[in-house]
């Protein structure tokens, strides 16, 4: 059984376009061939740089995915100021996150729109990375894993069988969230395994499939502890992605 990492740089709400152009530049400087051999990179700039860099991406037949942060659910409407997965396919985009905890926390996102939206996703020929994690007082609680697990059967609600075992799911515990704190290497791997289990649950031969990245300040020191837990598939990398050095630390630590 053979799952091939998948490591995404999420830029946030970072970079104009000029500025994207140049990161994604530096990046395949930075990377080699064999860099990409045994993983998927991709890219996630803000709306405003996917198409620059969807043609730098083609111009210099760069070997990333091209990927968005969000989009709406529907494929077009009376929706002033979103963007739909119809416009996404259209511009070559291969991963587009969904559900991300700062939609969550900031833009009120429920995990039946983050099912929505991933569906329409799957729909417009495109993968969602359905983002799911639990809060700090949840965690000290004991609630970390009810708490994920309800996210993931919500956000997966509208898939297909087939389309549970092509989704990606970032685990992102929101206190690891862009503070400098990671989760350690074997509670990131057990809630990646817990979720693995929850997917099985839904579809049987998803289990053994689906990609599960972790997520939550993943760097160039601690990456390679993470990727090397059994059912940790690759990385959803925040800050670290926004310099290129850092971020072809992570790509290219999978192969240690
Ligand atoms: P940081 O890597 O900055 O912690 O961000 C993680 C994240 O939210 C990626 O989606």
């Amino acid at each position: 059984m053979s799952r091939i990492p998948l490591i995404s740089g999420n830029w946030k709400m970072n970079l104009n376009h000029f500025e994207a152009i140049q990161l994604v530049q530096k990046l395949s400087y930075e990377l080699r061939n064999h860099d990409y051999e045994s993983v998927e990179v991709s890219v996630h700039p803000p709306f405003t740089n996917i198409r620059s860099i969807q043609t730098v991406i083609d111009a210099d037949r760069m070997k990333f995915q091209l990927g968005a942060q969000n989009c709406h659910a529907e494929a077009s409407g009376a929706f002033t100021g979103d963007v739909s997965p119809a416009m996404l396919q259209k511009l070559d985009v291969d991963y587009v996150i969904v559900g991300h905890s700062e939609r969550r926390a900031f833009s009120g996102e429920t995990n039946e729109l983050v099912a929505a939206k991933a569906s329409s996703v799957f729909a417009h020929s495109m993968i969602p990375i359905v983002c799911v994690g639990e809060m700090l007082e949840q965690r000290e609680n004991g609630e970390a894993e009810e708490i994920v697990e309800a996210q993931v059967r919500g956000s997966l609600a509208d898939l297909s069988k087939d389309q549970l075992s092509e989704v990606v799911i970032a685990y992102e515990p929101v206190w690891a969230i862009g503070t400098g704190q990671t989760a350690s290497a074997d509670d990131a791997q057990a809630m990646c395994c817990y979720i693995r289990t929850v997917v099985g649950s839904i579809h049987g031969p998803a289990q053994t499939k689906v990609r599960i990245q972790y997520g939550g300040s993943v760097n160039g020191s601690n990456a390679a502890e993470l990727m090397a837990m059994e059912d940790i598939d690759g990385a959803l990398v925040g800050g670290a992605s926004l310099e290129a050095a850092a971020f072809a630390r992570i790509v290219s630590f999978q192969e240690v």
